[in-house]
């Protein structure tokens, strides 16, 4: 089966000083989703914006915001998120102690449910609420900052959370070192939408890269 990959550009790497032109620049360049990636420099060692940003850019496009919570904890957050404008809350695993409980939360707010695992969490821990998300985020490198290197271990995780999707409705996204030398491994494993911040945003024709990553893909 041929599934559409979907291409997800994280702003992580764009230029905060002009934030609102970047979001339009990936969206004219051909974007799918914008990946937001929300640390709060406690469960990540790094720190980056929370809710008003998010409503800022919330008016520049009509793409998918996909949100990326890397916060612990999340749960007294998700709603602040929901109104921010996001269209898919992804959640860590490794996070709140109660994940059954934060993806009930992110549904009652009308918003699609993410899960995400670190690269060293099994795939296992997912296995109980694959009925309750709609997207399963593998981390292809240590969350916290771009430009890292693609960890290779990743690539049979996806493959097995493939299999264990099966026929239901989930996006399986991979996020991190996605660039043109490594998007087939996840492609061809069952991966369908790519993160990419540094391969796309540090070139300056950004509808040539997607394009790149989408011939790639
Ligand atoms: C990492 C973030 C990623 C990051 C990816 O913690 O979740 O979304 O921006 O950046 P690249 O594509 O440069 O690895
Ligand atoms: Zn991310």
């Amino acid at each position: 089966m041929t599934v559409a990959i979907k291409i997800a550009p994280s702003i992580l790497s764009a230029d905060f000083s002009c934030l609102g032109n970047e979001v339009k620049a990936i969206d004219a360049a051909g974007c799918d989703y914008v990946h937001i990636d929300v640390m709060d420099g406690h469960f990540v060692p790094n720190l980056t914006f929370g809710p008003p940003i998010i409503k800022d850019i919330r008016p520049v496009t009509k793409k998918v915001f996909d949100v990326h919570l890397m916060i612990n904890p999340a749960q007294p957050h998700l709603h602040a998120y929901a109104e921010a404008g996001a269209d898919i809350i992804t959640v860590h695993v490794e996070a709140d102690a109660h994940l059954d409980r934060s993806l009930q939360m992110i549904k009652e707010l009308g918003k699609k449910a993410g899960v995400s695992l670190n690269p060293s969490t099994p795939e296992t821990a997912i296995e109980h609420v694959l009925d309750k998300v709609d997207l399963i985020l593998v981390m292809s490198v240590n969350p916290g900052f771009g430009g890292q290197s693609f960890i290779p271990s990743q690539v049979e995780k996806i493959r097995r959370i493939r299999s264990m999707i099966g026929d239901r409705p989930i996006d399986l996204e991979v996020d991190g070192g996605i660039n043109v030398d490594t998007i087939k491994s996840v492609t061809e494993a069952g991966a369908n939408v790519i993160v990419a911040g540094s391969a796309v945003f540090k070139g300056d024709d950004y509808a040539a890269t997607i394009g790149a990553l989408r011939g790639a893909a």
